[in-house]
């Protein structure tokens, strides 16, 4: 049982709902460190397929870390906060299954790089993106100048990042920020749609090619493809390979048990 998230698992894809209502779910460091135990908590569970990670209620996602609890923390304390969830975010990323955030409204500062650490981001109409942290004279600090960047493009994050500006599901949709747009009420099934296009595949080539994706986005190209190549022969001595391939050369669906 956790104090702020509501956690359930059900047919195989485990949900995490920050579940902060009087802060629309700002992430004190008690919810960070709620979110990484949990997170430790979906690695060990073996019938976890799949993650979404969203907000409780109607209205937020997460408006950002905690400004209430910001507000007395010292240089040492704000480094401390951050390295705590970087340190559960780059775990969350690392997961070697698809994740998924159903961002269901406001996703500012901490709440859209919480958004940004999982795989792809959906978003409902009423979601809203931001980074307002150099208005509060702090920078983002949960991965938002570093994956910002590496998602939308240095420019596109700067003026987002310096202007803080907020902008709504379609510009985020537009500028490569989330995958997908849809009503409120289709959410969780959009999510839930995209999952079991992902889990139809071979689950350790999914965690694969997730892992090369990662890791290679922090190489040259040089490096980066001969991940790629190491990685493709690991996939060779598979049975997923065995059955992926028979499956296609004999006409029929492949099953990855
Ligand atoms: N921290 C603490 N409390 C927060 C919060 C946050 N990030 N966001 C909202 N709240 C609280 C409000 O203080 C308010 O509390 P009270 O009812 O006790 O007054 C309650 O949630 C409801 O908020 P509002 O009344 O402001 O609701 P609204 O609908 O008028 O506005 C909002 C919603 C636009 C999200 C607005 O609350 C807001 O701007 N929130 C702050 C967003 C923000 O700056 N986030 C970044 C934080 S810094 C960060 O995240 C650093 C990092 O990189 C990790």
């Amino acid at each position: 049982m956790y104090e702020h998230l509501l956690y359930e698992v059900a047919d195989g894809i485990a949900t995490i709902s920050i579940n902060n209502p009087k802060s629309l779910n700002a992430l004190d460091p008690a919810t960070i460190e709620e979110f990484g135990a949990c997170i430790d908590e979906v690695a060990k569970d073996k019938a976890v397929k799949a993650l979404i990670v969203t907000g409780a209620g109607p209205k937020s996602f997460v408006a950002g870390a905690d400004i209430s609890k910001m507000v007395l923390m010292s240089a040492e304390e704000g480094a401390r906060f951050a390295a705590l969830a970087d340190g559960f975010f780059s775990k969350l990323e690392a997961l070697p299954i698809v994740t998924i955030a159903a961002v269901n409204g406001y996703a500012l500062g901490g709440g859209c790089e919480l958004a940004m650490a999982c795989d792809i981001r959906i978003a409902s109409e009423n979601a809203i993106f931001g980074q307002p942290e150099v208005g509060l004279g702090i920078i983002p600090g949960f991965g938002g100048t570093q994956r910002l960047a590496r998602l939308i493009g240095k420019g596109r994050a700067k003026e987002l990042i310096l202007t803080t500006d907020r902008i709504d599901a379609n510009e985020a949709y537009r500028i490569g920020l989330v995958n997908k747009v849809t009503s409120k009420e289709e959410l969780i099934d959009t999510c839930k749609a995209m999952i079991g296009r992902v889990l139809k595949n071979g689950p350790f080539a999914v965690a694969v090619a997730k892992s090369c994706i990662e890791s290679g986005m922090d190489m040259d190209l040089k490096n980066g493809l001969k991940l790629e190549a190491d990685a493709f022969g690991l996939t060779f001595a598979t049975e997923e390979k065995k059955e992926g391939m028979t499956a296609f050369l004999e006409k029929r669906k492949a099953n990855f048990g």
